[in-house]
């Protein structure tokens, strides 16, 4: 027998080696209040099944509590030597309550235990991660209204395309992060699963109440399948895969601001305290935090990559590679909050130059559509309006004018059925505001979407399959 919690059957204490690279205490210790909350509802159903005393019970929950209390505190002894954060609690409890304290792992094993610690570490981060994408879209709606009647040139393979209103370039990212806000609470719904009762893989044979440790906990359902449910973690890969699909959004729209912040674009500056300086040319103001945020989303990636390849090829049930998920994880967490409460920050310090921006508007030709199908209202067919449009641009390109700049016996030259109010139809603002249909660029438009968005997130969210706990 050794020193260990389980050294029964061990002749030979553990290699220090193995010591140190099995423990997971020094990451996993961050689930340490979901692991006494879930130890603290396991204990209550042990008590009210009558598998243990209720003497014993409450002697077990008010050790528990005095546990959390120290590791609230800051003066829990963390022992490497009892490998994970379970173990330590478990071994402290009984140093506190006395061997009473074994009592508290009857039907229960580590392999369920840290499954349901890890589904409610994830429940609560989903909440903050919701409230933090809110705030973004609180941010980018108040923005859009701020600038609502700022025009700029829209863009695409980085060429000036079509004029479009800059509210709208925002209120883009606001659809983006409202449907990411969509697929977390879709996984919330898979992640709020009771799997406890599932012991180490077949079950347990004590007659135990799942449903009640499940109300206990707010959760709303339990796992069906006691092999599944300890080697499931295909919520933690769901919720990466949403993570990386909010970096992604927030990359794009950090590659912009970068862009629009360069001298060649000037369409926007970043607040002073959001930006950083050169260490050797005193002129320079950079998008640090942009360019960081666009970086870590290589990071988050990572993470959902490492943990599919950690599940692939896994036979069931519990394996100790699934130890894995952790580090990705809680990094992947603490990388998205971090990154989405600086650009929320970035973002209201963002001052607009909208004369600049639709002095570009007007550039490039980007009315060069609305000539054509001003030709298609006058009957032609539309590749033909295409193709006199574009002898057009190319008369300007060659006599180095804009569009506007064209005389109307030459537009005539061009085409006979032009006339005088040509010169509303390549006006960039007019040109928005003809775009007047669901989705479209015109103001009008614009500001509805702007009013339900507003509408919308004035209203509280709820993710799904999460109740209130009972009696907590
Ligand atoms: N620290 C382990 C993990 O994170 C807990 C479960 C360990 N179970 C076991 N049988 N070794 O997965």
């Amino acid at each position: 027998m050794t020193s260990k919690p389980w050294g029964g059957r061990f002749a030979k204490e553990t290699d220090a080696s193995v010591e140190a690279f099995t423990a997971s205490v020094h990451f996993d210790r961050r689930l340490a209040p979901y692991d006494i909350d879930g130890s603290i509802a396991h204990c209550r159903m042990l008590a009210r099944q009558k598998i243990i005393s209720s003497a014993e019970a409450n002697k077990i929950v008010r050790g528990l509590r005095a546990v959390g209390k120290e590791i609230a505190d800051g003066t829990f002894p963390f022992r490497p030597e009892y490998e994970d954060i379970h173990m330590n609690i478990e071994r402290r409890l009984i140093e506190k309550v006395g061997a009473v304290g074994g009592k508290l792992h009857t039907a229960r094993s580590r392999n369920d235990q840290v499954a349901l610690d890890t589904r409610l570490y994830l429940r609560h981060e989903i909440g903050k991660i919701d409230t933090l994408l809110r705030e973004l879209m609180l941010a980018l709606v108040r923005k859009a209204r701020d600038e609502v009647d700022v025009i700029m040139p829209g863009f695409t393979h980085l060429q000036i395309a079509q004029p479009v209103p800059f509210a709208h370039h925002l209120l883009a990212y606001c659809e983006m992060f409202a449907r990411d806000r969509e697929r977390l609470s879709d996984c919330a719904g898979r992640v709020n699963r009771m799997p406890l009762g599932s012991g180490a893989m077949a079950g347990t044979s004590f007659e135990i109440d799942r449903r009640y440790v499940a109300e206990q906990l707010g959760l709303r359902t339990v796992t069906q399948n006691s092999m599944d449910a300890v080697s499931d973690r295909d919520y933690i890969i769901e919720f990466l895969a949403g993570a990386s699909l909010i970096m992604m959004h927030l990359s794009r729209f950090c590659e912009e601001l970068i862009l629009w912040m360069s001298e060649p674009y000037s369409f926007v500056e970043i607040g002073d305290d959001y930006c950083t300086g050169s260490s050797i040319m005193p002129q320079k103001k950079n998008p640090d935090v942009p360019e960081l945020v666009r970086g870590k989303t290589g990071r988050v990636y990572g993470h959902l990559m490492a943990l599919l390849t950690t599940l692939k090829g896994l036979p069931l049930a519990y394996n100790r590679d699934l130890q894995e998920d952790k580090e990705p994880l809680f990094d992947t967490v603490d990388t998205l909050k971090g990154s989405l409460t600086v650009f929320t920050g970035m973002l209201r310090s963002l001052t607009v130059h909208a004369e600049r921006m639709e002095a570009v508007a007007a550039k490039g030709f980007s009315t060069a559509t609305d000539l054509a199908d001003y030709l298609v209202r006058k009957g032609l067919p539309f590749r033909q309006a295409h193709q006199v449009t574009g002898v057009v641009v190319r008369f300007c390109i060659e006599s180095g004018r804009d569009l506007p700049a064209v005389r109307l016996d030459e537009f005539r030259g061009f085409h006979p059925d032009i006339d005088e109010d040509v010169y509303e139809v390549i006006d960039p603002r007019r040109s928005v505001s003809a775009r007047d249909i669901p989705g479209g660029t015109a103001p009008s438009r614009v500001r509805r979407r702007l009013r339900e968005l507003e509408q919308s997130l004035s209203r509280p969210s709820r993710t799904k399959g999460a109740r209130k706990p009972k009696g907590r």
